[in-house]
This record gives structure tokens, C-alpha cells and sequence, in this order.
């Protein structure tokens, strides 16, 4: 019995060395933690329970016969995070690369049906040289698996991906799919095809960095939601964002123990807003100030900034933030900020988060860029997204609300289910200036009389009462009761229930 029990523990030592010591030391250099050390800073500390540690592949071309190493790549398992499951995969680049076999792929696969049996999210931590060569298409086959699965899994539990190294070829679209995408700076990236390929089709000459590093995907192209320093800041903050996520599309959202209280007032809200309507303001800071615990966790920071979106929390309980942020492009609505807003507001919707938005937008960004860039389709995602939604909703307009962009952000019309101006909100098809520039065209000549139709309209339209008169606003609220009119309007909302017309899938404007 004693030699069975050596043999196993030989055996599961083998597995935890990788690809030895050498190859822990090189990834070490490199300013990487191996696989299992990332598991261990990820989960709560002994929850991880390890699976299929001694898989191997079955490749026999290329030498792979006698070149086999138990776990074959990839760490996978599940454990807790704060107490809470999560299924984890976490790629091993001591071995083979990380590259994905068919053997590999079926250990993702193993925990991405198990997590939804079970109804618990899926974090992969992402560190491949992509497919494994020597096998061919059986890999390929292996990613589609992959895929199908990341697929099926969407809108049912999260999945989230954070990219600690190389992520390039098809291997990119299983991230792709998941729900948020985070990576390491200087030691990850993500592309499609690589500098060598890039120049000998485009003639492009460019690093891997620039490609698809985690300041190009965070900043230029909108594919990842947020950058961190390290692989230790990465794992911890991963846990910090887990904690707002649901398990599931039929769990609700966490509830934390909460000392900020609902009634809490901030009188610094009734300036934010300057007097001039022209005046930018940071939206972030009301959001700072009215969230529980000035805590939010923001998402795509540095990528479409006049949109805002991000997690945090009321009274406890997760709700998603959707704000136009004045300080960028007026706060415009464009194609960048549509896209960006969309797909996180039909993740809350998917996983029964209410959606909390702050609306300051003069409307569409005008011009040929947007148009030819089709404008009118993005814009409409965000329409879709909200017209589409059916978890609670509540809506303050702290200025602007001009035109189509009204309607769009979580109006009245769109099942907003409780929507708030500030007294100094501006609710109408646009701005004064323009509406009496075009109303007015034949004045053009006489500045004083366009002065005059000016002042006239906007004491007529620039207001929040207009709409209150409709019933379009429920309310006009003080700027420095905001907490406590949005808590008290979620607390109304905890069970709201509605459903959508039954159909295989709506056709949103992709
Ligand atoms: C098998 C691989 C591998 C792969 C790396 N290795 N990639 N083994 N299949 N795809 C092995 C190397 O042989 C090496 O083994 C070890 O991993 C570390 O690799 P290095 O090259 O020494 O590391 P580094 O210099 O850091 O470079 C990492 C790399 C490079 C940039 C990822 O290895 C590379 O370019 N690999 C090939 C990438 C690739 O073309 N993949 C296929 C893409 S197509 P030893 O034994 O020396 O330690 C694809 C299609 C997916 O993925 C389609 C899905 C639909």
C-alpha cells in the first residue's frame, strides 16, 4: 500500500513540476507566475480542487510519443473566491508553450460542462502559444470544442478571461466570446496574426506590443476591458471584480454587508454642474458620489471615454453604471461609445443586474467618419441593448438629453422604470442655439432678434418640466439627494418581473 501511495505522490509531483525547473525559472524572468501560482493568488487559499492532473496527450508524430508531461498543459479545477465557486483553467506555458492538444482542450472543456451544471462562472487565465503543432488539426478541433461551449455558456454563467502571455491565431475568439476580457501589460497580447505575417501581407512593420499589447486592446481597439501592472495586481483584482458578478442568469446579484447608509446626501452634487451649459464636468465624480462607498469598478477606462460604464454597488447589491461623460467629446454618443455601452448593458440584462444611467449628451456625434463608419447601426446596438432590457431600471439626466440620444439612454419610452432629471436638465430635441438657427433661418441676418427666439426657446425647452409635464420624468430631483432617490427606487424594483415577447432570438444590428 505505502508504494501505491509513493507512486501517487510521485506522480502528482511530476504533474506540479510542468515543464520543470528550468522552464519555471524562464517564465519567472519574464516577470510570470507559473500556472498553479496564479491559481493559489486567484482562489481562496486551499479551495482549489485540482482535475485531470494526469492527462496526457495522445500525439505520437514529431517525437511527441516519448515527450509527454502529466497535466498537458493546462491546470484545471475549481475552487472559491470569497467563498463563492468558480471553475478555473490556467494554461501552462512551461509546458509545450501552453499549446492547446486534443487532450488539453478536453480538460477546458471537462470544467466549462461542469460550471454549467452547476450554474458557477468560468475563468480562463490565458498563457498558449496556440494550437500545438504537432497535432495538427486535432487541436483545431479542440478549439472549436472550445468554442462551441464558450457559446453556450453566454448569458447563462460569466466567463471571464485574463490574458497572461501569448494569445494569438484562431486561439483569440475563445476570449473573445467570454464575457470580459482583462490582460497583464508588457507580458500579454492578443492578435489575430503576428508581426511576421502582418509584413509579409501588409507590409506593415510593427511589434508585438504595438499588435496586441494590453495598451493597443485597452486603448485603441476596445477588445479588453481593463489593463493591470503585474501578474499579483491581475489575480487580485480579478477576485475584486468576481465579487460583483452573480454566479449565474438565475442567481441574483451578491449582496455585501453595507455601511454607507441610502439616505446619505452630498451637497458638493448641487455644483457639479456648471452654469455654462458649454462647461464639461466629470461625471465620474458623481458616480464616486453616490455609489456605496465611493466603490466602482470601472470597465474599458481608457477606450470610448465619453461613456462610462462600470460595476458597483447600492445598498450592497451589484448594479451596473452607464454614464455619458461630458469631459470627453461633450459626451457625445458615437460608434466607440455605443458599441462599448451595448455589450455591458446586455450583460447586465443577461445576469439580472439592474442598470443605473446618467445621462449629459447633446446627442450623436455628427460627421462623415461616424457616418461612413455606420453610425446608424452602432448607435442602434445601444438602443437595441436597452429597449431590450428588462432588469430594473433607473435613469438621472444631471444636464443634457438632446434628441435621438434621449430617447436612447433608458428613456421613459424605452421601459425605463424610473427616470429622474435634475432641476437644470435640458430635455428636447436640441440645443437652443441650433434649434432656433434652423427654425429661424431666414433672421440669420439680425443676431438680435436670433438672440431673442434663443433666450425664448430655451426658457420654453430647456428644462426638465416639459417632459415632467408628459410624465416622461417621474420626478425632478435635488442633485444632493441622488443616492437616496436611486436606492429607494431599486428597493422598489428588487422583484421587479417582466418578460419579453417569446422568440428563438432577437436580430440585434450586429
Ligand atoms: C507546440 C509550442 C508552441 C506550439 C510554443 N511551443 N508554441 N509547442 N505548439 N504552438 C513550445 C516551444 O517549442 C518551446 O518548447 C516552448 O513552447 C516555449 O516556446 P519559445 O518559443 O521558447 O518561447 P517564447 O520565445 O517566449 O515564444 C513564445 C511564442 C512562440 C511567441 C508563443 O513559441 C511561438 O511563436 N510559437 C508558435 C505560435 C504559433 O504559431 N502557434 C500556432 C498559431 S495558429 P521548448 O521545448 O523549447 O521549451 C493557432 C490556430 C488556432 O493557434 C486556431 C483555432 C481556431
Amino acid at each position: 500500500m505505502h508504494d501505491i501511495i509513493d507512486q501517487l505522490e510521485n506522480k502528482r509531483a511530476a504533474a506540479r513540476q510542468g515543464g520543470g525547473e528550468k522552464r519555471v525559472a524562464a517564465q519567472h524572468a519574464k516577470g510570470k507566475l507559473s500556472a498553479r501560482e496564479r491559481i493559489e493568488l486567484l482562489l481562496d487559499q486551499g479551495s482549489f480542487e485540482e482535475w485531470d492532473m494526469f492527462v496526457e496527450h495522445r500525439c505520437v508524430d514529431f517525437g511527441m510519443a516519448d515527450n509527454k508531461i502529466p497535466g498537458d498543459g493546462v491546470v484545471t479545477g475549481y475552487g472559491m473566491i470569497n467563498g463563492r465557486l468558480v471553475f478555473v483553467f490556467s494554461q501552462d506555458f512551461t509546458v509545450f508553450g501552453g499549446a492547446l492538444s486534443e487532450a488539453h482542450a478536453e480538460k477546458i472543456c471537462k470544467v466549462m460542462d461542469q460550471a454549467m451544471k452547476v450554474g458557477a462562472p468560468v475563468i480562463g487565465l490565458n498563457d498558449s502559444g496556440g494550437a500545438r503543432i504537432q497535432e495538427g488539426v486535432a487541436s483545431l478541433g479542440g478549439y472549436a470544442e472550445v468554442f462551441q461551449r464558450n457559446v453556450m455558456s453566454s448569458g447563462v454563467i460569466p466567463q471571464i478571461s485574463m490574458i497572461m502571455g501569448p494569445c494569438a491565431g484562431g486561439a483569440v475568439y475563445s476570449p473573445a466570446m467570454t464575457d470580459f476580457i482583462f490582460m497583464v501589460k508588457d507580458s500579454s497580447y492578443m492578435f489575430v496574426t503576428g508581426p511576421e505575417v502582418v509584413k509579409t501581407v501588409t507590409h506593415e512593420e510593427v511589434t508585438a506590443e504595438e499588435l496586441g499589447g494590453a495598451l493597443t486592446h485597452t486603448g485603441r481597439s476596445g477588445v479588453a476591458d481593463r489593463a493591470f501592472d503585474n501578474d499579483v495586481e491581475a489575480l487580485l483584482m480579478l477576485r475584486r471584480f468576481f465579487n460583483y458578478l452573480p454566479l449565474n442568469n438565475r442567481d441574483g446579484v451578491p449582496v455585501r454587508p453595507n455601511a454607507d447608509p441610502a439616505d446619505r446626501s452630498d451637497l458638493s452634487l448641487d455644483t457639479l454642474v456648471p452654469d455654462n451649459p458649454n462647461k464639461p464636468y466629470d461625471i465620474k465624480e458623481l458616480i464616486l458620489k453616490v455609489v456605496d462607498d465611493g466603490d466602482f469598478f470601472e470597465l474599458q477606462p481608457d477606450y470610448a471615454k465619453n461613456i462610462v460604464i462600470g460595476m458597483a454597488r447600492m445598498e450592497g447589491r451589484t448594479v451596473g453604471v452607464v454614464a455619458n461623460n461630458p469631459l470627453v467629446l461633450a459626451g457625445c454618443l458615437d460608434i466607440k461609445s455605443s458599441i462599448k455601452a451595448a455589450r455591458f448593458v446586455r450583460f447586465c440584462d443577461a445576469f439580472n443586474i439592474p442598470v443605473v444611467t446618467f445621462v449629459d449628451v447633446p446627442g450623436f456625434m455628427p460627421g462623415t467618419s461616424q457616418e461612413y463608419g455606420g453610425i446608424i447601426k452602432h448607435g442602434a446596438k445601444l438602443l437595441y441593448a436597452y429597449a431590450e432590457c428588462t432588469v430594473p431600471k433607473v435613469t438621472v439626466i444631471t444636464r443634457k438629453a438632446y434628441g435621438g440620444a434621449y430617447d436612447v439612454m433608458s428613456s421613459k419610452h424605452l421601459r425605463g422604470d424610473v427616470n429622474f432629471a435634475w432641476p437644470n436638465a435640458e430635455i428636447a430635441v436640441m440645443g437652443a442655439k441650433g434649434a432656433v438657427e434652423i427654425i429661424f433661418r431666414e433672421d440669420k441676418g439680425d443676431p438680435a432678434k436670433l438672440a431673442a427666439k434663443e433666450a425664448e426657446y430655451k426658457a420654453r425647452f430647456a428644462n426638465p418640466f416639459v417632459a415632467g409635464a408628459r410624465g416622461y420624468i417621474d420626478d425632478v430631483i435635488q442633485p444632493h439627494e441622488t443616492r437616496k432617490r436611486i436606492c429607494r427606487s431599486l428597493a422598489m424594483l428588487k422583484d421587479k418581473n417582466i418578460e419579453n415577447p417569446w422568440r428563438k432570438h432577437g436580430n440585434i444590428p450586429l
